[in-house]
């Protein structure tokens, strides 16, 4: 039972506990075990580890890169992503985390958006991303090669002012 969840730097003793690629949306195919850690400053690409407020258990991962829609730095934005261990999902830690996320991200940049993206049939993302504050934009066709073919995503934003006025910031607590 989670109580509340917290992000924090990754440390070498997560790492084998973050392996991903054991759910359909994050099935990349083989991949190595992961041996660094990821940044956790917002200047670049970097991620965290989700964890557990009270046990310090680890609960998965969330990252980060700059995505560009134009030459100049007020024209990049963070692109967001996450992973939970399966013991971990269906209590709502996903859409706090990536709230908590979404708080670092405006706190600690200028950045006028934060997006993100998931497959059309990733219900249990969609949805944890409207409770985190995202708006669906619209269909990004033929984004990702997962599993032998192509697959649709739907892109979500969350803008600047609209995380200023949303009155229920970074609620912590798990149900
Ligand atoms: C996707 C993920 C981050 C979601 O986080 P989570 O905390 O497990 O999300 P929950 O299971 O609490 O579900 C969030 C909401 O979606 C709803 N939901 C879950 N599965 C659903 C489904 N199949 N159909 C409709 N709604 C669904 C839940 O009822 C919940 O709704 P609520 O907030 O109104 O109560 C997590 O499950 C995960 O890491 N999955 C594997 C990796 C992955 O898919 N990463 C994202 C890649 S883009």
């Amino acid at each position: 039972m989670v109580s509340a969840v917290v992000l924090r730097v990754t440390q070498d003793s997560d790492l084998p506990e973050l392996t991903g690629g054991d759910s359909e949306f994050d099935d990349w195919g083989p991949r190595e075990p992961r041996r660094t850690i990821a940044r956790s400053d917002t200047a670049g690409p970097g991620g965290l580890t989700i964890a557990d407020a009270a046990s310090g258990e680890v609960l998965g991962s969330v990252s980060w890169h700059w995505v560009h829609w134009g030459p100049n730095p007020e024209s990049s934005n963070p692109m967001i992503g996450i992973w939970l261990k399966r013991t971990a999902r269906g209590h709502g830690v996903g859409a706090i985390a990536q709230r908590l996320l979404v708080d670092k991200l405006f706190t600690e940049t200028e950045t006028n958006r934060v997006e993100a993206h998931t497959d059309v049939a990733n219900l249990a993302e969609q949805r944890a991303l409207e409770r985190a504050g995202f708006t669906r934009e619209g269909m990004i066709r033929g984004a990702q090669w997962r599993r032998g073919s192509w697959h649709d995503d739907y892109l979500y934003s969350i803008l600047r002012p609209e995380w200023r006025q949303q009155t229920n910031p970074s609620a912590t607590t798990a149900r």
